[in-house]
């Protein structure tokens, strides 16, 4: 990521949830998410608001990028049943890493009552966040805590300790969107840190690309295109992970009770039943594990 730049990926994830949740009728949305158009762009503001800019961007992205968006409203779901299964086994905490304009502490029914939440991010992007937050809500909801953090340079212990994260409780680590743009020593350091500095019980879920889309070897069309366009807005990707290597990978790692689910399959879960589950791109994968605490 650039130093002083607020990520470009970021308000694009943000677009998406704002147009699932504006555009689609309530019965047939894959996600909520009533506070993501606080976040976007007033260029993205344009195209949502237009429908002849909407349909040629549909156009446009159906062909560059198919299956993208319906693999990335469901994996917002995915990640969402992860979070109230959590709440149901009792979690206290609840840190998403890369959070970007991640809407979750705000939306989700039970959180603000029992669970902390603690939003890390590159400091660049999270200063436009926090500004956001602070013209939506007066004040800003008190189990909500901002980390800044340069996942590649600071120490990402310190600063969640800092901000008052007990190792002790039982926590759900979220990174939707995160791993592919770090280096793959960055992501081990990170899935050490939750392993061992969590308490008993403690989960994390993530959202992982194919190795191909960092060596440049993809041949989806949808792979090529989004290799090109997060190289031209300086966050290319890093980390590349095989569907079928990754529960191994996990399970090397420490953890344990893993749902490593390939994005196609979701067409027979989420999307059961909605037209649109015909259309997902089979270049992401959703992983879901526990550690091993034994
Ligand atoms: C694709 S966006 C995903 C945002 C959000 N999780 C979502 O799904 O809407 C990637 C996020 O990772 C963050 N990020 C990428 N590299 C980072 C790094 N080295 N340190 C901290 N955050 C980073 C960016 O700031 C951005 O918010």
């Amino acid at each position: 990521m650039e130093a002083n730049k607020a990520s470009v990926t970021a308000e694009l994830m943000a677009r998406n949830r704002a147009a699932e949740h504006l555009l689609v009728p309530a019965g047939q949305r894959i996600c909520n998410d009533s506070y993501a158009h606080h976040f976007i762009s007033t260029e993205g503001r344009r195209n949502l608001n237009s429908p002849l800019r909407r349909t040629i961007r549909r156009l446009v992205f159906r062909f560059l990028y198919p299956g993208v968006y319906n693999t990335i409203i469901a994996r917002v779901r995915f990640l969402d049943d992860r979070v109230q299964a959590c709440l149901a086994a009792g979690l206290e905490q609840l840190v998403i890493l890369g959070a970007g304009y991640d809407t979750r502490a705000y939306r989700l029914n039970g959180l603000a009552e029992r669970v902390q939440v603690f939003e890390v991010d590159h400091p660049a992007t999270q200063a436009v966040k926090k500004a956001k937050l602070k013209e939506i809500f007066n004040p800003v909801p008190g189990h909500v805590h901002h980390v800044p953090v340069e996942l590649e340079r600071d120490n990402l212990a310190e600063q969640l300790k800092k901000a008052g994260y007990d190792p002790n409780q039982k926590t759900f680590f979220i990174m939707e969107g995160l791993v592919m743009y770090l280096p793959p020593p960055f992501v081990d350091k990170i899935l050490g840190f939750i392993r061992e500095q969590s308490g008993a019980g403690s989960a994390v879920a993530f959202d992982y690309l194919p190795p191909s889309m960092v060596d440049g070897t993809v041949k989806a069309r949808e792979g090529r295109s989004m290799m090109k366009a997060v190289r031209k807005w300086g966050e290319p990707f890093k980390f590349g992970l095989n569907v079928n290597d990754a529960a191994g990978f996990m399970r090397l790692r420490g953890f344990k009770d893993i749902m490593n689910v390939h994005a196609p399959e979701l067409k027979h879960t989420i999307f059961k039943g909605n037209p649109r589950g015909e259309d997902i791109s089979g270049i992401f994968g959703l992983m879901f594990a526990v550690v091993d605490s034994r």
